[in-house]
């Protein structure tokens, strides 16, 4: 996956054992809706294939995320709500008893390790193999995703996707509904709806890969009605409080393309700032950038802000605590860090105390099976 920023400043960030301290922002208290954040830290969604063919996640995962339960708050990797929504091999799945089972597993590894996780939930659309998910995929219109993507027997070249009906809408809607709830059963606090990426919410938001006429494509309001249906029938079902929305304006992965973020993402946020959700986060966040300010504005409740540092890495010797504090200071609540949680389980008390930090290393190792590259990142002693 490669994702870019459209206008972003990538944080050039402090040399960690140069600029830190352990007084921080960063590592205050934070409220949640109903929960108690022990630091602004958040650990960022990642897919990392470690799921089983049939999307149960495997008890490794358990270990994986438990280790990184000092996070304020873990939101756990881009899971299909249905079976067509399969992105990638071994994604893992919330749409029966298993894979609620499954899951379980995880929340409690976590809940015992003192942590708090919520779910992303995620539909691929076009980005997804009939040799992955064994089902067509389908997407708002019969855009493909160019080039090639990864299946069970390799890189494949992507196929057109079957363009949704309102009665498909309406069933993907209730789909996500529904794996809500389980996820809820599952034991986590909530779930994070995405709407980035170039994922299928994301595909209904750009004209680009939303060619519809009708009232689900072409104004601003008609394409962003999809995301506001998901996001309103995931509300009702297991509480506003427990749902978050994640959104990329501008962000090119799975090679999107957005002509006119300054009038769909205030729209957006305008549709769902009176839902009463748990959060709002926002990929690539810059501080300085017009449209931050504006969304920041428009949105009355808690902000997860993900710092644009350098993409692909290497990322800064502070792990992004420079570009989070930045971020704060702008009006964000709560920072997500991605690949800096990945290499290092114990994050918080290293930037908490300034000790350097893990590097990536096995970059090849984050979309495969295994333990390497997975739960063998060390924490300090
Ligand atoms: C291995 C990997 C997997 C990712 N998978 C997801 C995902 O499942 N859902 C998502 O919204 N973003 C995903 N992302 C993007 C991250 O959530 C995050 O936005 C990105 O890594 C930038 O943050 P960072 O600079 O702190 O790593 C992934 C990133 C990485 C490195």
């Amino acid at each position: 996956m490669s994702i870019t920023t459209l206008g972003g400043t990538p944080g050039t960030g402090l040399d960690a054992r140069n600029g830190a301290g352990a007084r921080s922002p960063l590592f205050e208290p934070a409220r949640l809706g109903p929960l108690r954040l022990a630091n602004r830290l958040v650990m960022a969604p990642m897919t990392r294939n470690r799921a089983g063919a049939t999307g149960v996640p495997e008890p490794i995962m358990a270990t994986y995320y438990a280790q990184r339960a000092t996070a304020g708050l873990i939101i756990a990797e881009a899971t299909t709500p249905n079976a067509v929504g399969a992105t990638y091999p071994n994604i893992p799945a919330i749409h029966d008893d298993r894979h609620v089972a499954g899951w379980r597993r995880v929340t409690d590894a976590v809940r015992e390790a003192g942590g708090q996780m919520f779910l992303q939930l995620q539909h691929g659309g076009r980005v997804g193999h009939p040799e992955t998910s064994g089902i067509h995929p389908v997407a708002p219109s019969p855009v493909p995703l160019p080039g090639t993507i990864f299946t069970p027997s390799g890189h494949r070249e992507s196929v057109v996707p079957r363009e949704m009906t309102e009665k498909d809408i309406r069933a993907t809607v209730a789909d996500f509904a529904a794996a809500a709830r389980r996820a809820v059963d599952a034991g986590f606090a909530g779930v994070e709806v995405h709407s980035a990426n170039g994922y299928l919410l994301h595909q209904f938001l750009s004209s680009a890969t939303n060619r519809r006429t009708d009232g689900y494509g072409g104004t601003v309001d008609n394409r962003i009605r999809f995301t506001v249906e998901v996001v309103r029938a995931v509300a009702e079902a297991v509480g506003p409080e427990r749902v978050g929305v994640r959104l990329s304006p501008g962000v090119t992965a799975n090679a999107m393309e957005e002509d006119d973020v300054d009038a769909v993402y205030p729209a957006l946020v305008g549709a769902l700032r009176d839902l009463g959700l748990a959060y709002l986060h926002l990929v690539f966040a810059d501080p300085d950038a017009p449209l931050f300010r504006t969304l920041r504005a428009a949105w009355p409740g808690t902000l997860i802000a993900n710092p644009a540092l350098p993409w692909p890495g290497p990322l800064p010797a502070d792990g992004g605590r420079a570009a989070g504090e930045r971020l704060l200071a702008a009006g964000a609540d709560l920072i997500a860090l991605g690949r800096s949680f990945l290499a290092n389980p114990d994050l918080v008390a290293r930037l908490r105390t300034g000790a350097p930090l893990n590097p990536i290393r096995d970059a090849h190792l984050m979309y495969v099976g295994g333990e390497t590259g997975y739960t063998d990142y060390p924490a300090l002693g």
